[in-house]
């Protein structure tokens, strides 16, 4: 069958280099003659039938924009197996006969079963700043998001350096660390937790008090969300406790997710969306589009969840080499 309208949703938490990704879809359907079709608020907008046709100026001026013009949402109905028929309905009813999917894994998850279930022809595009895809070097938004953390650390830099004060710094990344070794090393961190090793706090406590025996006078901490020990507030409740240096506590939270995306994020965003209409168009589906290298590739929905996507441990040893 002829791809005549593709559809596309950004769902999920958003992911700056959204609206770059969802431009070239748009743009690269109209350079091939087919009509783009935006959902609004991802799975939900399928099952509530909020759709509208697009065309080159709809994506005018947004390819600098953080946030996504197309809203995301997260969406408990479309878990369901009715919630998903109702899905495939409204997809009927607007003939949409391809789909861009940009999100999470979770996302993938979601347009795996709609094709296997309904045979919904689905390309996946990783936008989310965890860049905790397997097979893909570096999610849309990820680059952001550690600019707009690394930017944070230096200011807290500042203040810890004034008052002589150690900071716990708690960063996103849900159940993976990718950010928080990226912040790190680019803060100069002294230390960070990350749930893919097993955090040792009686040895960050003692690092940290070396290193104020050789005449440091501030530290700066880095904690995963999902590290096991329990958020930044209670790590920084232990680590006062054992090294008695006044501890505060920043959680960076939903600014990392906002701003204007860098030049890498809109830049993999353009390659990666093309690619996913591309691929559409030349009848392959069932499959998410990635960064390796410097290529882009694409593999079946389930790599992208059956395999923990290896996180690079020699980071934190160059941390704490380079924190001395
Ligand atoms: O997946 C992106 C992400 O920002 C995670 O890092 C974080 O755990 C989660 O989304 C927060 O989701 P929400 O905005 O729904 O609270």
């Amino acid at each position: 069958m002829n791809i005549k309208r593709i559809g596309v949703l950004t769902s999920g938490g958003d992911a700056p280099g959204m609206n770059a990704a969802i431009r070239a879809v748009v743009r690269t359907c109209i350079y091939y003659d087919v009509t783009p079709v935006g959902i609004i608020h991802g799975y939900k907008g399928l099952i509530n039938n909020e759709i509208f046709d697009m065309d080159a100026r709809s994506v005018s001026g947004i390819i600098n924009r953080g946030g996504t013009i197309l809203k995301s949402a997260r969406c408990e109905e479309f878990y369901t197996k009715e919630g998903r028929a109702l899905a495939y309905k409204t997809i009927k009813k607007h003939k949409i006969n391809g789909l861009v999917t940009i999100g999470g894994d979770g996302t993938y998850h979601g347009a795996h079963l709609l094709g296997q279930e309904f045979g919904v022809k689905c390309v996946g595009v990783p936008g989310t700043i965890d860049n905790d895809i397997a097979g893909c070097d570096y999610t849309i938004g990820f680059d952001t998001a550690i600019n707009t953390a690394m930017e944070a650390v230096d200011r807290i830099r500042d203040t810890a350096a004034a008052h002589d004060r150690l900071f716990v710094v708690e960063v996103m990344g849900r159940h993976a660390g990718f950010i928080a070794l990226s912040v790190a090393l680019s803060g100069g961190a002294e230390a960070v937790l990350i749930p893919e090793t097993k955090t040792d706090i009686d040895k960050i406590a003692k690092l940290l008090s070396e290193g104020r025996r050789r005449g440091k006078s501030s530290s700066i901490v880095i904690v995963a969300e999902g590290d096991e020990v329990g958020g930044a507030f209670e790590v920084a409740k232990l680590l006062e406790h054992k090294t008695k240096y006044e501890t505060k506590v920043t959680i960076l939270g939903h600014l990392q997710r906002g701003g204007s995306p860098t030049a890498r994020d809109r830049n993999i965003a353009s390659r990666l969306s093309y690619t996913a209409v591309k691929l559409l168009l030349q009848g392959k589906h069932g499959v998410h589009v990635v960064i390796g290298g410097r290529d882009v590739k694409y593999y079946p929905f389930p790599h992208a969840w059956e395999k923990r996507k290896k996180i690079d441990l020699s980071y934190e040893e160059l941390i704490y080499i380079l924190s001395v």
